[in-house]
């Protein structure tokens, strides 16, 4: 099989996680139980799980000039991402998420962006031969989002497929719906954007028909222990969630769009690429951690 090209647009962050019983109260101190740094950012996430599935992969992101930036500048060396296009800024700090993890393996998650947003629509059309040579392309909303405009509008020129991870939620202009093949909030997200709750596998049906509704071309609703929903003009179904026992599901949802890149770019069929995705996903949430939790193609026991 040809090895699929996907070019992301994306945000590098330092994970800075602790881990606790329970999560403090407003003016409660508590005492955690560890603390470790990973590697994460949705962008590079999702890059990261794309290319350990056996993409060719390249990156657009921005760090800083500083020691988080470093460490991950080689991180994307070693993880095999085309680099070409990740710079450096004098201006702004490599982007950090504070991570709290419960015994429950839920997490809650402060951003704080730094060199993310430091990324503009002239860094985006310095990638233009990426993106036109791309299989696929994804992006999220970590980075601002008049440069994921722009990454999605010269995809779309190029006639190449495009994925839209709309996370975190933010309101969003009309036009950045036909800008996107696939759509993919998750339920918070999707309830934002919707204007409704999006609680059930009913609800992420009628979001998803609002989404097709305003131009995109068709819509992944992410439900976590849900599941699944995909929504067209003339196809909808449910994917269920595989049943795991979860240490941390910080990147999961991640997991699961950097695999439905990996295998869209690689010719499958929607059905294939979101059961495919939700394996993966079920397997990350068993281990700690973003990219530290994902598996290979080869530990996913794929039959082909
Ligand atoms: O989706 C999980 C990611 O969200 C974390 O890695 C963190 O960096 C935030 O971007």
């Amino acid at each position: 099989m040809k090895q699929p090209k996907i070019c992301v647009a994306g945000s590098s962050n330092m994970d800075l996680v602790t881990s606790v019983k329970r999560m403090p109260l407003p003016a409660e101190t508590i005492h955690g139980i560890d603390f470790h740094t990973f590697f994460g950012g949705k962008g590079a996430n999702q890059a990261i799980m794309a290319a350990k599935l056996g993409g060719r992969v390249t990156m657009i992101a921005k760090v800083g000039n500083d020691g988080f930036g470093q460490q991950y500048l080689e991180n994307y060396q070693k993880s095999g991402l085309v680099t070409d296009y990740v710079s450096v800024t004098d201006d702004a700090p490599t982007g950090i998420a504070a991570i709290t993890v419960d015994a429950q393996g839920q997490n809650s998650i402060i951003v704080v962006s730094g060199a993310n947003f430091a990324i503009t629509p002239a860094d985006i059309e310095k990638a233009i031969p990426a993106v036109r040579e791309a299989d696929a392309v994804l992006c999220q909303l970590e980075i601002p989002l008049d440069a994921t405009i722009r990454f999605l509008e010269i995809a779309k020129d190029a006639n190449v497929l495009t994925i839209f991870n709309s996370a975190p939620a933010q309101e969003l202009p009309e036009k950045i719906y036909a800008l996107s093949d696939y759509f993919c909030p998750n339920e918070t997200e999707a309830a934002l954007m919707a204007g409704f709750p999006v609680k059930t596998i009913e609800d992420a049906e009628k979001a998803g028909r609002l989404f097709i509704g305003r131009g995109a071309k068709s819509v992944i609703v992410t439900m976590g222990g849900l599941g699944s929903i995909f929504v067209s003009a003339n196809k909808v179904f449910h994917v269920p969630a595989e049943k795991v026992k979860a240490v941390d599901t910080t990147g999961a949802g991640d997991a699961y769009i950097g695999s439905i890149a990996y295998f869209l770019a690689s010719g499958a069929s929607i059905e294939t690429a979101m059961e495919n995705a939700t394996h993966v996903a079920a397997l990350s949430v068993q281990k700690s951690g973003a990219q530290t939790s994902f598996p290979s193609y080869a530990d996913c026991g794929f039959s082909v």
